[in-house]
């Protein structure tokens, strides 16, 4: 089963908004079957949807957390905070929260957290910028060998890597299908190369970056490809009825 990941970012503004757009986004899941929907709110929004809408099809998630349980860290929040909140999912290392100085070390110890609690980990990867070197490949490669150093073999079933190339977050354009299956392909063999054939065969890739109603069909049809983690067309139904009817 394909799964679409709904990440919508820092919004909507109010929470009467949010209410909407969920409302939307539920409708559509049940007119559609055979697809998987994770929505990741605005964490404040996140326990209130969670819990107005239990028993419906469509998963919760947080968009980062951090990687000890309670403590003085003023601003975050924990894995168990995000499991309390009624959410199964949270993503870990979207390039926004690198960009701001998210490590592969820190994502490496919020994976390890989030599985000790048995959250399913959406791990973003991908490379600011490709060169002719193909020194992209590299840094891909790190940050999967590196989100997963510390996730128990028993834990892979909830792992998911999200390939999400930089430069295709926010972008017109995503990379064209024989792109995306290239790098899904580089994802799958590193894992299979670094944590060996139960990794390979239990930790699912979906690919996000400009993910749209007019590319979907193409993107679904790469090979190898487990779903679409999607951002501004997560807000727009009319673009998301598209995507997830392309998923099925
Ligand atoms: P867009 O779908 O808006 O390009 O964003 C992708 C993304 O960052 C999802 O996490």
């Amino acid at each position: 089963m394909k799964t679409v990941i709904c990440n919508w970012k820092m919004n909507p503004k109010s929470f009467d908004e949010a209410k909407r757009l969920f409302a939307a986004t539920k409708k559509l899941s049940l007119t559609t079957k055979g697809t998987d929907i994770v929505v990741l709110p605005p964490t404040i929004f996140l326990r209130e949807l969670a819990k107005s809408y239990r028993g419906v099809r469509i998963e919760f998630g947080a968009q980062h957390v951090f990687w000890e349980q309670e403590g003085s860290h003023t601003g975050d929040t924990s894995p168990a905070q995000v499991r309390d909140s009624g959410a199964t999912h949270v993503l870990i290392g979207h390039a926004e929260r690198r960009i701001l100085g998210e490590t592969d070390a820190q994502v490496r110890m919020k994976v390890a957290a989030s599985l000790e609690l048995k959250l399913d980990v959406i791990i973003a990867v991908g490379e600011r910028e490709r060169d002719a070197h193909g020194e992209h490949i590299q840094q891909v490669r790190e940050q999967i060998v590196t989100a997963l150093a510390d996730a128990p073999p028993a834990r892979y079933k909830n792992i998911t890597i999200a390939y999400e190339p930089v430069w295709a977050i926010g972008a017109a354009f995503a990379p064209d299908a024989h792109e995306v299956h290239q790098m899904m392909l580089l994802v799958r063999k590193t894992i299979r190369d670094t944590y060996g054939e139960r990794a390979f065969k239990l930790i699912r890739v979906v690919y996000g970056g400009a993910v749209n109603k007019e590319n979907a069909e193409a993107i679904f049809a790469v090979p190898d490809l487990d779903g679409v983690l999607i951002g501004r067309a997560s807000l727009d139904p009319t673009q998301l009825e598209s995507i997830i009817k392309a998923a099925q």
